[in-house]
């Protein structure tokens, strides 16, 4: 959680002192023990460093699914817009939906593969549906596929590289461009999906190959070419193409959880913008032999101070975590681990002594720490980076800083994406 020292998205690292004098502030204006902060400096910092490693004539489209993957996508779309994305995707349609009802205009692409029922609502909303094939447009005739404004339905192709999941195959890419000519369906894009994570570069480069030759017969059209994502984007490859894609980069999330991923991933300079930040609930001095938690799996060896902080699984914190996480006290910089199993609303920790009432303490740290950051954490439970950060739910606030001062608060029911 960066601190009111932290000017734009430098790469400034606050004091300990800063990052509590913050967290203070914050627990006093929304009078609850535990909220997820996001800092937006940290992700306008991030679309610089996404800008510099694009080519010079490069879009950005902003990958905000899964609710910009745990931050909250609207704040992370206005940050986007305000520098200068020119194109947003998301997985779902519902996602898309909720772009349009909050008045975002820019092309919004929906990257989960067309299904029939949903070419109305896309239709309705504008939106851009992702194509593998020409199903679901099958039952329709030219004059049904237009935008209330009368343009012509555009679609995103997604041609399989070696993914093997959704996208058409090259060799089947001339049927279905026809097919889509004689409906009058504009072709937005072409795109498609690196499979292999940072430091596997040379089947990512055969998959770029593959896709600039599907694409090369088409050149002459007017539509776009996209295929980095964030592990494009570090890899340098094409990064250089109409558009990069990324969604992890956006917050500063690194798209795979080994430690050399990581290391190239953070010397490019993203900073994770996310951190879980809580404070003691209650604690005690426990004597030697008592059992903590449910199924009593931890058992103290000794006096031990232990310590509740309000969180737990419902809100997003793995149970996985149980007698092996740890939370990260922010005064001392220790590692307190956590003890016991991860309740649904609430988990315990060891301390060397009892906190100060003002203590401070984060549960997913915004940095690349082996041990609390998301990817620190990834690595240990054998998750997703992505998941560690986007698992979190909508029972804790979601507080935004902007230069060190609180810009908005989502509160659980009212945030609903
Ligand atoms: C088709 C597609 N494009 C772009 C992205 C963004 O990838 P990343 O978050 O690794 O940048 C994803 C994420 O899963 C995706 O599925």
């Amino acid at each position: 959680m960066t601190g009111p020292s932290a000017e734009n998205g430098s790469a400034m690292t606050p004091t300990p002192k800063a990052v509590e004098e913050l967290a203070n502030r914050i627990f006093k204006e929304t009078r609850v023990p535990s909220f997820i902060h996001v800092n937006l400096d940290a992700v306008a910092h991030n679309v610089d460093v996404i800008r510099r490693l694009s080519g010079p004539n490069t879009e950005l489209m902003g990958v905000v699914k899964g609710s910009a993957y745990g931050s909250g996508i609207l704040p992370v779309v206005e940050v986007l817009l305000e520098k200068g994305a020119k194109e947003l995707a998301v997985a779902t349609m519902s996602e898309g939906i909720y772009l349009r009802k909050n008045d975002v205009t820019v092309p919004i692409l929906v990257l989960g593969n067309l299904i029939e029922d949903e070419v109305v609502d896309i239709l309705q909303y504008n939106l851009i549906p992702s194509l593998s094939w020409d199903k679901a447009l099958r039952g329709f005739q030219k004059g049904d596929l237009c935008y209330p404004d009368g343009r012509r339905l555009q679609v995103t192709l997604n041609i399989d590289t070696g993914m093997s999941r959704y996208g058409v195959q090259p060799e089947d890419l001339a049927e279905l461009v026809e097919f889509l000519d004689d409906l009058e369906v504009e072709i937005h894009s072409m795109y498609t999906h690196f499979q292999s994570s940072i430091t596997e570069v040379n089947l990512n480069r055969k998959q770029l190959e593959k896709f600039l030759a599907a694409t090369k017969p088409y050149e002459g059209r007017p539509f776009y070419r996209h295929a980095a994502a964030t592990t494009g984007l570090v890899q340098g490859l094409g990064a250089d193409l109409d558009f990069v894609r990324p969604g992890g980069a956006i917050t500063g999330l690194c798209s795979g959880s080994d430690a050399e991923d990581a290391k190239q991933f953070e010397s490019c300079g993203f900073r994770p913008a996310l951190s879980v930040v809580t404070r003691p609930a209650f604690y005690k001095l426990l004597s030697a032999g008592r059992r903590i938690g449910y199924d009593g799996i931890y058992e103290t060896t000794e006096p031990e101070w232990i310590v509740n902080l309000t969180t737990g699984w419902s809100d997003g914190c793995a149970r996985k975590l149980s007698n092996q996480g740890a939370v990260k006290r922010i005064r001392t910089g220790e590692k307190c681990p956590i003890v016991g199993r991860v309740s649904m609303d609430s988990i315990t920790i060891k301390l060397p002594d009892a906190p100060h009432s003002d203590e401070v303490f984060q549960l997913v740290t915004d940095d690349f720490d082996d041990t609390t950051s998301a990817i620190g954490v990834a690595r240990r439970l054998g998750a997703a980076v992505y998941e560690i950060t986007g698992n979190w739910s909508t029972r804790l606030p979601r507080v935004y800083t902007k230069g060190g001062e609180v810009v908005k608060v989502f509160r659980s029911l009212e945030y609903t994406n």
